[in-house]
Order: structure tokens, then sequence, then C-alpha cells
């Protein structure tokens, strides 16, 4: 009895945490990606007018990768450890912008900053696949 309330416990705050990353990646996305990627991920944001670059639809992003969502290929296009056409120069690399907005931070505090808010956005991401 006690080990199954144990493991309901453990389950509900991996279900309450994943519902928070998405909440937080929600506000990211909001906040950075909107003007390119639209609000429903689906492209059209504003800014789409006077980009050359063609923006993907993120909602289809597991569909275009055998239905399975490249979770890891997705934080590093986020971070910019994956240089894209669209992230690049002139636009920001992601992960160099989040380093950037924590530079008060100590160097490891700033990293985990950065990594929870790129995360954030994949979790995100990974929420709106269609
Ligand atoms: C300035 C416009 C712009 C902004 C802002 C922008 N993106 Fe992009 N994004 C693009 C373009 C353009 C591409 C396609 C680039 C290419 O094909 O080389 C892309 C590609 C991607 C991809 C790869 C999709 C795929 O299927 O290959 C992901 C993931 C992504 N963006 C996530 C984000 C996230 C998350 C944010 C906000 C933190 C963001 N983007 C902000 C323009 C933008």
């Amino acid at each position: 009895m006690r080990l199954i309330s144990a493991l309901t416990t453990a389950l509900l705050s991996v279900t309450t945490s994943a519902a928070l990353a998405q909440d937080a990646g929600k506000v990211e996305y909001m906040n950075s990606c909107v003007i390119c990627h639209g609000e429903n991920g689906k492209g059209h944001g504003s800014l789409t007018k006077l980009l050359t670059v063609e923006v993907p639809d993120l909602t289809q992003i597991a569909a275009r990768n055998d239905g399975e969502f490249p979770m890891l290929s997705v934080i590093h296009i986020i971070d910019g450890r994956t240089r894209i056409r669209g992230h690049g120069d002139p636009m920001p690399i992601w992960g160099q912008r989040f380093k950037e907005a924590s530079a008060g931070l100590g160097s490891y505090e700033s990293e985990l900053l950065v990594r929870g808010r790129v995360l954030a956005l994949a979790t995100y991401l990974e929420g709106i696949q269609e």
C-alpha cells in the first residue's frame, strides 16, 4: 500500500512538472517564436513577409519524422548547436540570447536557466504535435 501511494505521488509529480514545463514553454514561445512561427506553430507569423526562407510548420515535426518527436534535435535547433538559416545571423541563436539575458547570474545558474528555457520550449513544441 505504502509503495503504491509512493508511486502515485511520484507519478503525479512527474505529470505536474511536465505540465509546468509546457506552460513555461508556452510563455517562452509566445515571447520569442510567434513573430515567425505564428500563434499555432503553423508559420505565418508577422515577420514571415520579410523572410526569404520559408518557416516550417512546427506542429508537423513528429509527422515529418516518422511519427516520433526528435527531442534532442529540436533542443539543438533551439539552442543553436544545430545552425539553421532562419535562426542564424542576423536572427538570434536562442541559447546565446538566453545566456545574455541571465548574465547577472553565476555561470552554473546561468547554464541551468538557459537549459531550462530551451527544454521548456522543446516540451511545448512536443505538446503541439498533430
Ligand atoms: C526570425 C524568424 C524566426 C524566429 C523568431 C524563430 N524561428 Fe524557428 N525557424 C525559422 C525559420 C525560417 C526556420 C526554417 C529554417 C531553415 O529551413 O533553415 C525555423 C526552424 C525552426 C525549427 C526546425 C523545424 C523543423 O521541422 O526543421 C524549430 C524547432 C524552430 N524553428 C523553433 C523555434 C523556436 C522554439 C523559436 C523561439 C524560441 C523560434 N523557432 C523562433 C524562423 C524563426
